[in-house]
């Protein structure tokens, strides 16, 4: 039986969007309905199985709206099971950060909730993107810039989130 899973991500400047519909992609190829949406247009978890989070990190931080996402459809999610994933620079550049303080941060906002899964994936930095003082703070930091995200990686967490998540196999095309 295919299941509908929510991919519902948070981003500034567009890199975690992309993580998500890869995350959609890999699940759709499972044959699963995956639905990919900003989690600010997500008004109810209605007719979803399944839930994947997932917001950048910035200074320090995974974006807030991932925590106000819970807080909004706290009782909705407890129905179902869920994994999240932030992307940010630290996978390639620890001087960022931690991955495991990170990845505490996106099991602390969904508590009493216990994820299914929680990892971190290397994000991108388009200085082209960024604001005066954005670009300020990271060239001080001497973050490095580039598209980091790794599609393999991505593909495999994937992949394996349907199993976790106990929903079975899809229908496959
Ligand atoms: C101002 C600024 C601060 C950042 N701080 C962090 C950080 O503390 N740790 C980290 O791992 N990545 C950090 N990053 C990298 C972002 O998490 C990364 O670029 C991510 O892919 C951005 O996601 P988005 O394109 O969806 O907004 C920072 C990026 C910017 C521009």
């Amino acid at each position: 039986m295919p299941a509908r899973i929510l991919v519902a991500y948070a981003s500034k400047k567009g890199s975690t969007g992309g993580i998500a519909r890869a995350i959609g992609r890999e699940l759709q190829s499972a044959g699963h309905v995956a639905i990919v949406a900003g989690m600010r247009s997500v008004p109810s978890l209605e007719g979803y199985d399944g839930v994947v989070l997932g917001a950048p990190v910035y200074t320090g931080s995974v974006m807030a709206d991932l925590a106000g996402f819970v807080a909004r459809h706290k009782e909705a999610l407890s129905r179902v099971p869920v994994a999240a994933f932030t992307a940010g620079i630290a996978p390639v550049y620890p001087k960022t950060g931690e991955i495991a303080t990170f990845t505490d941060q996106l099991v602390t906002a969904l508590q009493p909730q216990a994820p299914v899964a929680v990892t971190m994936f290397a994000g991108a930095l388009d200085r082209e993107k960024l604001s005066f003082i954005e670009r300020g703070l990271t060239t001080v930091l001497n973050v490095p810039a580039g598209d980091f995200r790794n599609w393999d990686a991505i593909a495999a967490w994937s992949r394996e989130l349907p199993g976790k998540m106990g929903l079975g196999a899809g229908v496959k095309e």
